[in-house]
């Protein structure tokens, strides 16, 4: 089966085709299949959302809207063609979705009703589209990419949680995710994600793939939220992310601790949900203090070692919490395998930390390569051939249903 998976949730308009066909009899490969990468294209926006400090909803919708063709023409290259859709078939379809479409995402319509090359059905059997968690408006232009390829190439249209596409992302094979056929990584009962995200920061237990229970989440900001924002109090672009973590292993390198104390947010509070927002406040404080302290005025650049300092003590408590959770949802849980997901599983100091303590418990820890670590579509792909969704009307929505 192949199947191209759409994701616009947020800033990455991300398009995939995956091959998938059944595991031999003796495999207990999740889902019983095996997958094969085709194509993973994902067209970052961050450049044009820096000079806003964060995502812009109604700018991410309209690149959304004029990226999503051109990708679909490139990744539908080296596809065979299976028919030509019928004129009159591919006239009609055009016209029911004008009324509806046009107005809501003219960038997208506009070039669907221009691109000859949709004139011929490729030989894709699914479209998986993320329809939530995320931003709404941009959700939307996926969501419209997929219904109206699916009504003019008779594919039917699965709608894809976000999250659960971070969780099967990571059953990839981290070295080579796309290389050839590849057996995906087989998944103990129980087992537990962290999801790290932009947008979540959450403890998931997984009975198999597509039964899930949240056990732990944020009260306040995302962990990749306060990475971002603590990376503008640094003078530093969206997403910050990487740049924290680049600043926090210079001062590791040059041997730099940090100026003060930052707190370990409800690192005992006995249960497994997180708080991140009070520690990018004490980021804000620490600043604060420092232009206090040295009578220099407020906004003037920081000095570079100060900045790396704080940049490694923020770094630490976000890792101090998040194992501390983690082993704390292990105990709990019994889990058998940890998956790490979301784009912060990224972060290199973050990634040794989970290294060491699931060598501590002995057990499985599935991390995802660099190239499914932030959004793609890949993982959507992957997601929807592992867990079909019943075909249903979709509606983009900002809260997950995992
Ligand atoms: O999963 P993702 O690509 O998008 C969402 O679904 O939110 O995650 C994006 C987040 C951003 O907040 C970004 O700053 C963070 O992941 N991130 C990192 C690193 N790379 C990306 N955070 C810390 N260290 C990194 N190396
Ligand atoms: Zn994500």
């Amino acid at each position: 089966m192949i199947i191209l998976g759409i994701e616009t949730s947020c800033d990455e308009t991300a398009l995939a085709l995956i091959e998938t066909r059944p595991a031999g009899a003796e495999q207990s490969a999740p889902g019983g299949i095996e997958c094969r990468v085709i194509s993973s294209l994902v067209h970052s926006q961050a450049d044009l959302h820096n000079a806003y400090g964060g995502v812009y909803p109604s700018l991410a919708k309209r690149e959304h809207g004029r990226n999503l063709v051109p990708l679909l023409h490139k990744i539908l290259e080296g596809l065979p063609v299976q028919e030509p859709v019928e004129p009159s078939h591919y006239a009609r379809t055009i016209e029911s979705f004008r009324h509806e479409i046009e107005p809501q995402n003219p960038e997208l319509f506009e070039s669907f009703a221009a691109a000859g090359f949709l004139k011929n059905k490729p030989f894709i059997d699914r479209i998986a589209v993320t329809e939530g968690p995320g931003l709404e408006p941009a959700l939307w232009v996926g969501i419209n990419l997929a219904r109206m390829l699916g009504e003019l190439w008779g594919i039917p249209v699965a709608p894809v949680d976000h999250m659960e596409g971070h969780i099967v992302g990571s059953l990839l094979s981290e070295d080579s995710p796309s290389a050839g056929w590849q057996r995906l990584r087989t998944l103990p009962a129980p087992a537990l994600a962290l999801l790290i995200s932009g947008g979540h920061t959450e403890l998931v237990e997984i009975g198999s793939v597509g039964r899930y229970k949240i056990i732990g989440q944020t009260k306040d900001d995302a962990v990749g939220e306060a990475f971002d924002k603590v990376a503008r109090l640094l003078g530093l672009p969206y997403p910050g992310g990487p740049h924290v973590s680049k600043l926090s292993h210079e001062a590791f390198e040059e041997g730099i601790s940090s100026p003060i104390k930052l707190p370990r947010p409800m690192i005992s509070s006995g249960d497994l949900h997180f708080s991140f927002s009070g520690l990018k406040t004490a980021v804000l404080y620490a600043i604060r203090d420092h232009y206090k302290e040295t009578g220099t005025e407020n906004g003037k650049a920081l000095p570079d070692a100060f900045r790396k300092g704080l940049a490694r003590e923020f770094e630490q408590a976000v890792s101090d919490t998040l194992v501390s959770k983690l082993q704390a949802a292990i105990e709990k849980t019994g889990a058998r395998a940890v998956i790490i997901g979301g784009g912060v599983s990224a972060n290199h100091a973050l990634r040794s930390r989970f290294q060491a303590l699931a060598a501590e418990f002995d057990l499985p820890l599935y991390m995802p390569s660099s190239h499914v670590s932030g959004d793609n579509a890949l993982m959507i792909a992957l997601a929807s051939a592992l867990h079909p969704a019943e075909p249903r009307a979709m509606k983009a929505s900002g809260t997950a249903r995992l």
